[in-house]
This record gives structure tokens, C-alpha cells and sequence, in this order.
């Protein structure tokens, strides 16, 4: 894959002072990521549907360096989160800025202050990985594009915006554009790569405009898992292969599903993705069980209500115990009621989150 047409050519540094706002959303994996190689590279493609209500804004203000403090070429930043200064989140960014040191050469030309806060609480256990490096990423392409002396294109800083955002965590890669991207080189899906994410480009039937996402916060605390402890149980798992196999065939039947617009279809896979995507922790070595008894109840009181009503209420599942609940516009007044009486029982106090499929990245003026 050609990453150097992400090293900049020539830049302009003299802009003493910038300062850009993004808002950028999570998004959700129907065809889960789950094992890589250096450097965040996928072992399968994955597709989300992006989100709308659950985003980041981050503000970055640019301050010009004077020439001896360019000279030390260091990275220099600071970090509020929620208005306060957030010396944990530092190490991951910093991290993050090394890794992309080597395309976004003007880091080392600014000091940094960045402001970011969560549309969804802080320890809902839902990550903020996929919206907060991709929120940081659309702010450094403005920055570049800024000082770029040649005009650079949309589709260029969206394609170099999600490539930044995979080297800060691998979702992020997915949270550029919207409504479904599709992350990872796949022969099914022209133009996909392994490092960045595409809008998918071909038909998506009707039913899936709109498409609903109820999030019900099961276990509010940190990740039992983190995910990079996570991926790398996928080395020398026993059933990694089949499991990257099973998640390109997956994505295969996925593009026929978008296009006639089969909900029973769609739920099969959405659901045999979120609990291969468990077992596979189940069966790793050290092993865990990310689900809670909650997370449980409430997949079986899906399933008896599918049963009972015939609509097309499904579930998919990150790496913990929240559960994510996809369902058509058209039957989302009844599934609503259902999640109100039924569902809101097994949440952690009663918290649930109504977000949709959403369209990406947007500037905040
Ligand atoms: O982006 P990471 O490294 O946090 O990995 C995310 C992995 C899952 O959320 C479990 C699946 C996915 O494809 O988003």
C-alpha cells in the first residue's frame, strides 16, 4: 500500500496562530475488527454504520513555535478533557502524535492545546477511542490543509484523516464518513485498503436509511479488556484463522444484504459477528467473559420478541458488556415500547443511550 502520498510535500509554517473544531462520531462494527499486525493493520475487514448522537468535539488551538523551541523537535501539547486537564489520557496521544509524526511533520512546528469532551458520559463503557482520534485527525488535516500551498481535496483529507485515525486505534479508522465504512482490504469492496476507511460504495436498500441504535449501558466501568490486550490474543489463538475467514465471508453476504434489503439475513450475521467476537475472548489464553448476566437477559428477551412479534429488533456487542440495539425506522415505535417496559430493567441505572446511523465528520465553526 502506498502510504507515501501521506508525506506532505512542501508546507507553508508562517501561520503564528490557528485553531480548529471538529465533531466526529463513534460508530459500531456489524462485521467485527478483532486481531492486527504492526502497524494496525487488520487481519479481516470490518464495516460499521456510523454513528450520530455519540461524537467528540475536539478543539485544537496551533500556537507558531519560536525557532528555538522548533529547534528541540519535540512534540508539545496539552490536553483538557471536559474542561480539566487530563494528564492520564496524555501518554496514548503523545503516543499517537510519535506514530504520525513521519505525515504531519507540522506537529513538530506547533504547540498544542487541546480542549475534547464525550456526548456520552465518561465511563459508560462505551469507547471513545473511535470518535476521540478521529476528531484529533480531522483537526490536524485542517491545520495541513491550512498550510498545504496546493489545495487539498475532500476526499484527500477524509482518506488521510481516517488513515491518521487508524494509527491512533483502529475504529477510528471508521468514523471519518458515514453512514457504513468499510476498513480493511477486501476483493468485494472496490477501493477498500488496510489503511483507511471507505464510505461503502454500492446500493443500500431503503430499510436501512435511518437505522436505529439503542444503547444500553449494562456495565458502566473501565474495559475488563483493553483492546489492545485484546488483539493480541488473536496470536496463536486456536480458531483465529477460521475467524478471519468467517468475517471476509461475512462482509461478502453483508453487500448482497445492503442491496435486496434482507432484515432476517442482516440479523444472522450482525449477531453471529457480536458473539464470534466473544467467544473468540472466551477461547483466547489468559480467557474472559466480557458479557454480564444482564447483557444476557436482555439478548433472550430479544430473541423471545422477535419470536413473538416477527420484527427486526437485533443486537450486536463491543468488547464488553453494553448492548447495542439495531432496529428499522419503520418499526421503531413498537420496538421503542419494548425497550421502555422490558429492557431498561437490566440497565445499569436505568441508562440507555438512542443514537442512529449517522454521516460522519463535521466541522464545528
Ligand atoms: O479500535 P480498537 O483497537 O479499540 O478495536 C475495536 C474492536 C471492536 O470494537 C471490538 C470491534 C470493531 O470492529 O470496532
Amino acid at each position: 500500500m502506498d502510504t507515501h502520498q501521506f508525506i506532505p510535500k512542501s508546507l507553508v509554517n508562517n501561520t503564528t496562530k490557528l485553531s480548529f473544531t471538529w465533531k466526529t462520531p463513534s460508530n459500531i462494527a456489524l462485521v467485527k475488527y478483532w486481531g492486527k499486525t504492526e502497524p494496525q493493520i487488520p487481519k479481516n475487514a470490518s464495516i460499521s454504520f456510523t454513528l450520530s448522537n455519540c461524537h467528540t468535539i475536539t478543539t485544537i488551538d496551533f500556537t507558531l513555535k519560536s525557532t528555538s523551541e522548533a529547534n528541540n523537535n519535540e512534540i508539545n501539547f496539552e490536553l483538557f478533557f471536559e474542561g480539566k486537564k487530563k494528564q492520564d489520557f496524555k501518554p496514548k496521544i503523545a503516543k499517537f502524535f510519535e506514530r504520525i509524526l513521519e505525515y504531519c511533520p507540522y506537529l513538530i512546528a506547533y504547540n498544542m492545546v487541546i480542549h475534547s469532551e464525550n456526548s456520552f458520559p465518561h465511563s459508560s463503557g462505551i469507547a471513545s477511542s473511535a470518535s476521540g482520534m478521529s476528531a484529533i485527525a480531522m483537526c490536524l488535516m485542517s491545520l495541513e490543509k491550512s498550510l498545504s500551498p496546493i489545495e487539498l481535496t475532500d476526499e484527500f483529507i477524509n482518506k488521510k484523516a481516517s488513515f491518521l485515525a487508524r494509527l491512533g486505534s483502529g475504529s477510528a479508522s471508521r468514523s471519518i464518513e458515514g453512514p457504513l465504512v468499510v476498513w480493511g482490504q477486501h476483493p468485494a469492496i472496490k477501493g477498500s485498503s488496510d489503511v483507511f476507511g471507505v464510505p461503502f460504495p454500492y446500493e443500500v436498500h431503503e430499510v436501512f436509511k435511518n437505522y436505529h441504535d439503542a444503547i444500553l449501558l449494562v456495565d458502566k466501568g473501565e474495559k475488563q479488556v483493553s483492546s489492545t490486550v485484546g488483539h493480541n490474543l488473536m496470536h496463536n489463538h486456536p480458531y483465529a484463522k477460521q475467524r478471519f475467514e468467517q468475517a471476509h465471508d461475512n462482509l461478502f453476504k453483508l453487500k448482497s444484504v445492503f442491496k435486496e434489503g434482507n432484515l432476517n439475513e442482516f440479523i444472522a450475521i450482525v449477531e453471529s459477528e457480536a458473539l464470534t467476537l466473544h467467544a473468540m475472548m472466551m477461547t483466547s489464553m489468559p480467557y474472559f467473559i466480557l458479557m454480564k448476566p444482564n447483557t444476557m437477559e436482555i439478548i433472550n428477551k430479544i430473541w423471545n420478541f422477535r419470536k413473538e412479534t416477527g420484527l427486526h429488533l437485533c443486537f450486536t456487542l463491543d468488547a464488553g458488556a453494553n448492548v447495542h440495539l439495531l432496529y428499522p425506522e419503520k418499526e421503531a415505535e413498537d420496538i421503542f415500547k419494548f425497550i421502555n417496559t422490558e429492557l431498561v430493567a437490566y440497565c445499569q441505572n436505568g441508562h440507555y443511550i438512542c443514537d442512529r446511523i449517522g454521516f460522519g465528520a463535521k466541522k464545528v465553526k
